[in-house]
């Protein structure tokens, strides 16, 4: 097992009704932000339930809507200019990825002195946590289980073309309110793009190499077990409270660090698919879902034993050679993707040669030119990787 550092301090409230919690957990005497997204939370009621639940006790509540899917730069900087005068001392996000990303760098940009006129900047650094002494204390109310932002201190910000990761420990949510309940009312595609985001989470930290991390690779195998039982049954009755139950916490749990602490790490379908949602504009996992095929079938050989092992604890397959297992788990994947309503392949969305030369532009602007968890992807293979998945 590597080394690792692990810290987590979000409080986690989940379970039907768990709403209620909202007063007792949101500072009282203070002046508090909600933020949302491009509409969903008003029409769904769950807005109005949470201004009924922060008006129980003395505070100042302020609203900022408009935070849409992939959060842009100049919207939230509408917002970090009302934390900034209107002297705000707690953010709530009320939303799915996108919304809670959006505010944990409102957060941080609120006040990041040294970054005053020149917030762009905050997006250069990447996985290192960004040179920030603090930022606004936020909590969340999830309403779309995916990207386990709801318990990490990560988020991803789109200015323009550009779609970069922003770290700080500062951004840790002081609190998740985790309903399964007020995901119901989200649109059949989001449910399988959260089923498919939690699935490549959990294998970017899981399809790597061998560290004899047994804990980690059992709670991953477990995960994407969950996933494959419940996911069509969480897409196509989307009122199952237990199916929909289970999905919330894989996503939660695919993502918060614990999976992820002394293993390596990949992230190389994450970091193109990125790209792929800054040009193209195709929601975060399906993107996800015609990438990582892709990269184990240019990547078989690096990724020879852990691919063995996911075959035959996740999909239970024995028979036949190395190769011909390994093929078959690619297939299983892409099948259940599939099965999911996802499509698998970049030309399913018209992207062809043009479309890679585009992506592979952008991954070279952005640095991203030495990936996966043993860093020799290069551009070259992202290209070989993009054509396998056209
Ligand atoms: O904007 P509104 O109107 O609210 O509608 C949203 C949005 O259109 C809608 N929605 C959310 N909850 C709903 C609902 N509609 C009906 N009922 C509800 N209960 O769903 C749409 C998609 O929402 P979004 O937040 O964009 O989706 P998701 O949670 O998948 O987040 C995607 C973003 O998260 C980033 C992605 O890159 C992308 O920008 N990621 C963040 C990560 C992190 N912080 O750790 C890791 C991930 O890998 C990912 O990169
Ligand atoms: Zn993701």
């Amino acid at each position: 097992m590597l080394n690792f550092d692990f810290y987590n301090p979000t409080h986690i409230v989940f379970g039907k009704g768990q709403l209620e919690q909202l007063d007792a957990l949101t500072p009282k005497n203070s002046t508090v932000l909600i933020t949302y997204g491009g509409g969903s939370a008003k029409r769904t009621g769950v807005l109005a339930k949470v201004k009924t639940e922060l008006a129980k006790s003395d505070r100042n509540v302020l609203e900022f809507g408009g935070i849409g899917a992939n959060p842009e730069l100049s919207v939230l900087m509408g917002a970090v200019d009302i934390v900034r005068k209107e002297k705000v001392d707690f953010l709530l996000a009320v939303g799915g990825g996108s919304v809670m990303d959006g505010t944990k760098f409102i957060a941080i940009a609120s006040v990041a002195d040294d970054f005053i006129g020149k917030e762009r900047e905050l997006l250069n650094f990447g996985f290192t946590p960004v040179p920030v002494e603090g930022a606004v204390p936020m909590g969340t109310v999830l309403t779309l289980p995916a990207t386990g932002s709801e318990m990490n201190c990560g988020a991803v910000i789109t200015d323009g073309e550009d779609k970069l990761p922003v770290f700080s420990t500062f951004t840790f949510p002081k609190f998740s309110i985790l309903d399964p309940e007020l995901t119901y009312t989200l649109p059949v595609t989001q449910v399988a793009n959260g089923v498919v985001d939690t699935f490549v989470h959990t294998v970017e930290q899981y399809v790597t190499y061998p560290a004899e991390a047994r804990f980690q690779d059992r709670t991953a195998e477990g995960i994407l077990q969950t996933l494959i039982e419940i996911g069509k049954k969480t897409v196509e009755e989307p009122e199952n409270y237990d199916a929909r139950a289970n999905l919330v916490w894989c996503a939660t749990m695919a993502l918060n660090g614990l999976i992820g602490a002394g293993v390596p790490q990949d992230w190389n379908t994450h970091m193109i698919g990125h790209e792929i949602t800054a040009l193209f504009g195709i929601d975060h996992a399906k993107t996800l879902a015609m990438v990582q095929p892709a990269v184990w079938k240019v990547r078989k050989e690096q990724k020879k034993e852990k691919l063995l092992q996911y075959a035959e604890r996740v999909w239970g397959i024995t028979e036949g050679d190395e190769e011909t297992r390994i093929d078959a788990a690619i297939s299983k994947t892409e099948e259940f993707f599939q099965s999911l309503g996802i499509k698998t392949r970049l030309g399913d969305h018209d992207i062809g040669e043009e479309g890679i030369d585009r992506i592979i532009e952008s991954l070279d602007k952005h640095g991203m030119t030495a990936l996966s968890e043993t860093g020799d992807v290069t551009l070259d293979i992202s290209r070989k990787i993009l054509q396998a998945a056209l």
